[in-house]
């Protein structure tokens, strides 16, 4: 009745953004991202006959607000889909994802929750079944079941049974990398579910980004089989500046961006027009990714942290799916 499983974060390149269901978080259209090596989450569950709730502990620190709740909810969701089970279990997890990196550690977080409690209660079953499990702890999560590269299909089911993620191209497939470029900037204020949900109910933007995804999908995928990396980050560019702009159009309107991080996005232009290819990407909080090939790291990196503003730049490569430990 214990297991431990460990997964990685993963960027979006194209962005999950909006759901046609909370409950079940289903989203309004398919994403696409690249599981990353560098930033993991290593979780111990342990099902217990003497235990009268669930407890957790992150980083070796009980765990008792918003965070225990979540963990718990998604437990209560594997002990009914197990069926027999109705044992509470302490949950051990050692984050290694700076939380100042700007990854959102609920993708490693939910992805290795669900594979250590799934193997402790001993069910057998597929990565697709794990990553639709996966996915009602935290969207973006379900599509870190896969190493390299994975597309999490939105569905068409109301009950969410065909939504999950699909691998697209192994880890081994192409030695892209992401940078991590980290800013003094402060916490955001705007999380991801809630940014979502205002985009969504009020953005007149949002139904032109959803209309958009298809051909953005088709057209990065054949970017990244032919590994061509011009095309594959400039899509991804523009992409997240697309979903970007849907919170502008929301009400009240918001941006995840601070100066420091439209500094970044114009370095990373600039070393383009010098013959250096990279791109960028950002999720909900203003810290920037930046996509480039192994050659041009040297340069990427010191150029990157030349811009004022920036702390830290992380160095990451293509990562493996969840594994048992
Ligand atoms: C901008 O997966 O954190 O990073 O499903 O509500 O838990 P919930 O949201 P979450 O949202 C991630 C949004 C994003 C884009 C992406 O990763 O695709």
């Amino acid at each position: 009745m214990k297991a431990t499983a460990k997964a990685h974060t993963n960027i979006a390149l194209i962005k999950y953004w909006g759901k046609r269901d909370e409950k079940l978080i289903l989203p309004t259209n398919n994403s696409l991202s690249l599981t990353l090596d560098g930033f993991y989450t290593k979780t111990t569950v342990e099902f217990r006959e003497d235990l009268t709730e669930d407890i957790f502990y992150l980083n070796d620190k009980l765990v008792s607000d918003q965070q225990f709740n979540r963990v718990t909810a998604f437990l209560d969701l594997i002990r009914d889909y197990a069926q027999k089970n109705t044992l509470f279990a302490e949950v051990r997890s050692i984050n290694e994802v700076p939380t100042a990196a700007g990854f959102a550690s609920s993708a490693s977080g939910f992805a290795a929750l669900a594979a250590a409690a799934t193997r402790a209660l001993q069910l057998n079953i597929t990565d697709q079944e794990l990553s639709r499990l996966t996915r009602q702890g935290s969207g973006s999560a379900c599509r870190s079941i896969y190493g390299g590269f994975a597309e999490w299909e939105k569905g068409t089911q109301q009950d969410g049974s065909d939504s999950f993620a699909v691998p697209v191209a192994p880890k081994d497939h192409w030695d892209i990398r992401v940078a991590a470029v980290v800013l003094s900037a402060k916490m955001k204020k705007v999380s991801s579910r809630e940014g979502m949900r205002r985009t969504v109910e009020t953005s007149p933007f949002f139904s032109s980004w959803v209309d958009s995804i298809p051909n953005d999908l088709t057209e990065i995928k054949q970017g990244i089989k032919d590994r061509d990396f011009e095309k594959v980050g400039r899509i991804a560019e523009a992409n997240c500046l697309k979903m970007h702009a849907t919170t502008l159009g929301a009400n009240p309107p918001f941006t995840y961006w601070h100066d420091t991080t439209l500094a970044v996005m114009q370095t990373v232009q600039k070393l383009r027009d010098n013959g250096i290819p990279a791109y960028f990407t950002i999720d909900a909080g203003p810290n920037v990714k930046v996509l480039y090939l192994p050659e041009n790291e040297e340069k990427l990196q010191q150029t990157l942290r030349e811009i004022p503003g920036v702390t830290d730049v992380i160095l990451s490569r293509s990562g493996q799916g969840v594994t048992y430990l």
